[in-house]
């Protein structure tokens, strides 16, 4: 099951726009309804205007209706095993639950799966301000 995620987000890291870092990254979040989103980076000649594959793939889960989020698989083309940055943990925690599994991918698959909570600890929660 997790292998069709890893497909995913190896497809959508095919798409990335990344000519100044030249590192592509793909991601891939799948909800409960089995639904499958998926992103790259893309990236901007004044570079901090870029952004990162899972902030397209959560756009794209965000347009496409949202859900329960499941699973996530990440993957770069020259780092096996690519965790997501700070922001993007962030961002991930604000759609995925604590027991969300994240897929860790090398060129062939799975390498490692963790979860949300593993990888955010004490993150910052927006409960207060709703
Ligand atoms: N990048 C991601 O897409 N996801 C991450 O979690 C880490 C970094 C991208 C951003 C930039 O386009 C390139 O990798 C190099 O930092």
């Amino acid at each position: 099951m997790t292998h069709d995620l890893f497909l995913a987000a190896k497809s959508a890291m095919a798409k990335a726009y990344a000519p100044y870092s030249k590192f592509p990254v793909g991601a891939a979040l799948r909800t409960a309804a089995g639904r499958v989103f998926a992103g790259a980076n893309i990236e901007v000649a004044s570079y901090p205007e870029g952004w990162c594959a899972e902030t397209t793939a959560l756009g794209h889960y965000i347009m496409g209706g949202g859900g329960e989020i499941t699973d996530i698989a990440v993957i770069a083309e020259r780092m096996d095993k690519i965790t997501p940055c700070g922001g993007c943990r962030q961002r991930l925690a604000e759609f995925a639950g604590p027991q969300t599994r994240l897929h860790l991918c090398d060129a062939n698959g799975v390498a490692q799966t963790v979860t949300m909570a593993e990888i955010l600890p004490f993150g910052f929660r927006g409960d207060i301000l709703k």
